[in-house]
Order: structure tokens, then sequence, then C-alpha cells
């Protein structure tokens, strides 16, 4: 045993210095390079304005912008072999089981820059990433209905161009609805990045032994596919249709307290924010605007997750605990009305943080304190001892 510090969960240890992103978790309060995230979500712009703002520190001016979107746009197709990576999958593969393949793979299609001590191959993989990956998990979802991918319009926003990809068929071309685009943008830009989360750290770690960009993004997404992560959407989406009906609210939180049913109350809880976690007011708005949109205000869903809620806010057990909404409370109640599908959830969360990761990934690289991440451990197995001949065991 040596001399350190017992931290499971490293809830008490900070591993990096970043001027990114800062989460005041008492006060329910999160900034993307000092801007509150209510103003980059209602008049920030778009969601390839956070990308900019995530990745080099300050909003830019429309020059920067327009110059920014078009390299970027020039991003957005894959390899045309990336077509075969895909369709060696079985079409019931779960979409992040895919990504988790073929995001790694890109680093086989695009090692002309890969050094990673090169800045501008660090500039030119980061523009990859983000504009990629859109596409791959449309991709992704396109195969697993059985339709012909959709090629990139490059022509429509980032989020237009991607509900495009999703839904638009040979037969029929997508027709792009503003409030949809905009809800979409908006679940992008609440998810885009949250400072040292498990899957920040994981593409962090994995980055600190110089792996290549892509293979550290694959690392990130297959962190971010556990349940008590990115999968907390797709989850609490399922726990409000096994709920189904108000009248069975108190049961259910009967069962959550009860600690040996092994229940949670999806979407509720937070190891940063004891607060209100401000992504969830907002995605609670545009939950509200969508539904509005498309005439689906009688939701069951919604009104489900607003009375649960209610309740839950109300309840000693939680306010104890400091159990607040997370935005994934009502993030699956958008994405359902936006027509994606549950299992791909957890894939939008990764498009979305994809811009968080390689922006972490390029502060931790151009870090002179960076060091290979290496943790310690208290070591309590056996004392040395002497391997005894198989037959005298
Ligand atoms: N339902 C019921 N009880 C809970 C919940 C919940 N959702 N979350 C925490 N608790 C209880 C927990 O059992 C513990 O109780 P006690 O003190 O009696 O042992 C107490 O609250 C403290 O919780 P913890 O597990 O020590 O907190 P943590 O920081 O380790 O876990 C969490 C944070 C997000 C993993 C957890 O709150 C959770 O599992 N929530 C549900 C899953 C979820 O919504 N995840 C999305 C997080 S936000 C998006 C993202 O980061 O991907």
């Amino acid at each position: 045993t040596g001399m350190f510090t017992y931290d499971p969960g490293f809830m008490s240890t900070a591993a990096c210095n970043s001027s990114i992103t800062y989460i005041d978790g008492d006060k329910g309060e999160l900034l993307y390079r000092g801007y509150p995230i209510e103003q980059l979500a209602v008049n920030g712009g778009d969601f390839l304005e956070t990308c900019y703002l995530l990745l080099n520190g300050e909003l830019p001016n429309a020059t920067e912008k327009a110059e920014f979107v078009s390299t970027v746009t020039k991003h957005t197709m894959v390899h045309e072999q990336m077509q075969f990576f895909f369709r060696g999958f079985r079409r019931d593969a779960h979409p992040m089981s895919v990504l988790v393949g073929t995001v790694g793979a890109l680093s086989s299609f695009y090692h002309d820059s890969l050094d990673i001590n090169d800045p501008h191959h660090r500039e030119v993989s980061a523009i990859r990433l983000i504009a990629k990956m859109p596409t791959l998990v449309a991709m992704a979802y396109k195969y697993s209905i059985g339709q012909p991918f959709v090629y990139p319009r490059n022509d429509l926003s980032y989020s237009a161009n991607f509900m495009h990809m999703m839904f638009s068929t040979p037969c029929e071309e997508y027709k792009v609805n503003e409030v949809l685009v905009r809800a979409l943008d908006r679940i992008l830009i609440l998810h885009a990045d949250h400072e040292q989360n498990a899957s920040t750290s994981t593409v962090r770690l994995a980055g600190s032994s110089g792996a290549n960009p892509f293979a550290c993004i694959a690392a990130g997404i297959a962190c971010l596919w556990g349940p008590a992560h990115g999968g907390a959407n797709e989850a609490a989406l399922s726990m409000l249709e096994e709920i189904g009906s108000v009248d069975n609210i108190p049961e259910f939180i009967a069962q959550v307290k009860d600690k040996n049913s092994g229940v949670k109350l999806m979407g509720f809880g937070h190891r940063v924010y004891k607060n209100y976690d401000p992504r969830a007011k907002l995605m609670r708005e545009t939950c509200y605007e969508v539904l509005q949109e498309l005439g689906l205000q009688d939701d069951p869903l919604f009104k489900l997750a607003m009375a649960l809620e209610k309740i839950a806010l109300e309840d000693e057990y939680f306010v104890s605990r400091k159990l607040y909404p997370n935005v994934d409370f009502y993030s699956g109640i958008v994405q359902r009305a936006l027509g994606i599908p549950t299992s791909l959830f957890t894939g939008i969360f990764a498009l979305a943080r994809t811009v968080g990761w390689i922006a972490q990934w390029k502060e931790m690289i151009s870090d002179p304190e960076q060091k290979i991440g290496r943790p310690r451990q208290l070591f309590v197995g056996a004392a040395k001892r002497d391997v005894v001949a198989i037959d005298k065991r």
C-alpha cells in the first residue's frame, strides 16, 4: 500500500485545470466559457455558435461564424466505404454499439491527420468529428429501419440537416419545421459540455496516453452508453411509460424510497447539482413548445412527468437528499415528439457531447502540465505467498 487518498468515484479529486465549463451545483448554474446556458440556449444563436465558443473560447463574430459553418459543412459526408462498415452490423444492433464501432473506425479513414502534436491536425480532427457525427447517427438509424442512407445537405443548418438525414426518403424530402429544428438545436446546446463528467473524463484519460481523437471519442461514447450517464434519458422515458398514469405515481414513489427495490427515479439526481438543473428548466420549456407546435399539449407522458416532478419535489426523501430533475427528465419526451426513436436518444446525446469531448481533449493536449492518467489503488488482496504445485492444492 502507499500513501494515497482513497476517493472512489473521484468525488473530491480535481484531475485537471479547465477553462471551458463552470458548474455551481448549489446554485444550479451552468456557464460555457462564462456565458450562462440560459442565454446561449435562448438568444445565443445556433448549435454551431456554441461549438465555436467551446472550441475557441469566444463567441464568433459574423465573419468567423460564416467561415466556421462553411468549414464544418465541407466535412459532413463520411467516406463512402463507411457504408460497408454499417452493413456489417445486425439491423437490430443498439445504435450506441454501432456508434462506438463506426466512430472508432474513423481513425482508419483519416490517418493522414492523426499527429496529435500538430495543431492543424487537431483542428481538422475536431471539425471532422463535429461534422460527421450527425451523419453517422442518422446512418445508424436508417440502417436499423432498413431505409437507404441519406446524404447530408449543406444548404441546411446543422440541426435541419440532421433531421433531413433522419427523416427524408428517396420518395419524400423531410419538410423543415423551424420550431422542431430549434428544439433539436436546444437539446444539442444543453448537452454540449458538462465539465469532467464520466464520459469526458474517459476521453481525457484515453487521450492522456496519446491515443488519436477518434479513438478517444469512441471511448467517450462507450462510457456515455451507461444508464447512470447518457442512457438516463432512455431510461427516464421507459420509466414514465411503465408508470403509465398519474394514479400510479404514489406506488412508484414508494418503490423508489424502498432501498431494497433497486428502483431509482430516472432523470432525477446529479453528482454536482444539488439544486434544480438549469438545463432541465430549459428542456421543460422546450418540451412544452414542441408539444404545442405538434398539437400534442395533452400528451399524457408530459402530464405524467410534470405530476411526478411535483410530487417528488414535495417528498421528504427527495428534498433531504437534494434530488432535483436533471436534463434527462424531459429530453426524452421532446425527442419522442421530434420522431426520434427511444433507442437513439443516447446517440443524440453523443452527437451533442462530441464538441465538449473534443474541446476538452484539445485543452488537455495543449496543457503543459498534462500527464498520462494513472490513478493509484489501495491494495486489499492477498499478501505475498508461494505457488503450490497443482496436485498439492
Ligand atoms: N432516485 C432515487 N434515489 C436517488 C436517486 C434517484 N434518481 N439519485 C440519488 N438517489 C439517492 C441515493 O440512493 C443516495 O441515497 P442514500 O444517501 O440514502 O444512500 C443519495 O440519493 C445520494 O445519491 P448518490 O448515488 O450518492 O449520488 P451520486 O452522485 O453518486 O449519483 C446519479 C448521481 C446521477 C448517478 C444518481 O442521482 C442517479 O443514478 N440518478 C438517476 C440516473 C440519472 O438520471 N442520470 C442522469 C444524470 S444527468 C445526465 C448525465 O450526466 O448523463
